[in-house]
């Protein structure tokens, strides 16, 4: 039996936040051509043969029945003039077809929505899913990459809000 945390969730919250990170935009489609679209920074890369990346998705996502019936998804990372896509991306209330509404994006292989200009891009297929507590591990396998390359630093987020990394070293 698990012990009692001595923690609210809030707190939980708080402190993971404290571990800054990059931030995707995750697009879905399954066979018939529902779309999710939805921000996430749960992402990480997992295998490198088979190349393999997952993310985390809590269950009460208005995204999650398209992801769990997704055929293909493709997972974003923004650069820092695209936080107006992290922001619609998370908006509650729109769906994924309306989130889509206001950005450019192009149809992929099987229909899956493919942000062009985004500095880097992984497309593949919904590999397993594993479920743990109120969220859920979607692993992909990863079978196209695209780069464009940019000068634009990556978007971060840390401690609940979008920041710019002030010093880059070598
Ligand atoms: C920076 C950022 C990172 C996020 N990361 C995740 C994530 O990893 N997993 C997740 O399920 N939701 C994540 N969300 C929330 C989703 O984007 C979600 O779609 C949004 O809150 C609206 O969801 P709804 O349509 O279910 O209300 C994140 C939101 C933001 C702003």
């Amino acid at each position: 039996m698990m012990a009692e945390p001595l923690f609210d969730s809030a707190e939980f919250r708080q402190v993971c936040g404290h571990f800054p990170t990059g931030v995707t935009a995750v697009t879905a489609v399954t066979a018939g051509g529902a779309v999710a679209a939805l921000t996430v920074n749960s992402f990480t890369s997992v295998s490198l043969h088979p190349a393999k990346v997952l993310f985390c998705v809590t269950s009460f996502s208005s995204s999650f029945p398209v992801l769990m019936d997704a055929d293909r998804i493709a997972v974003h990372i923004l650069s820092q003039d695209q936080e107006d896509v992290a922001r619609r991306f998370a908006t509650s209330g729109l769906s994924g077809e309306q989130r889509l509404d206001g950005v450019s994006w192009v149809p992929g292989p099987d229909g899956v929505p493919l942000l062009p200009d985004t500095p880097a891009i992984l497309a593949g297929r919904r590999d397993e899913v594993i479920t743990s507590g109120d969220h859920v591990i979607v692993l992909i396998d990863v079978d196209r990459v695209h780069l464009k390359p940019t000068d634009v630093p990556a978007l971060s987020f840390y401690r609940g809000r979008f920041v710019t990394p002030s010093r880059t070293t070598e």
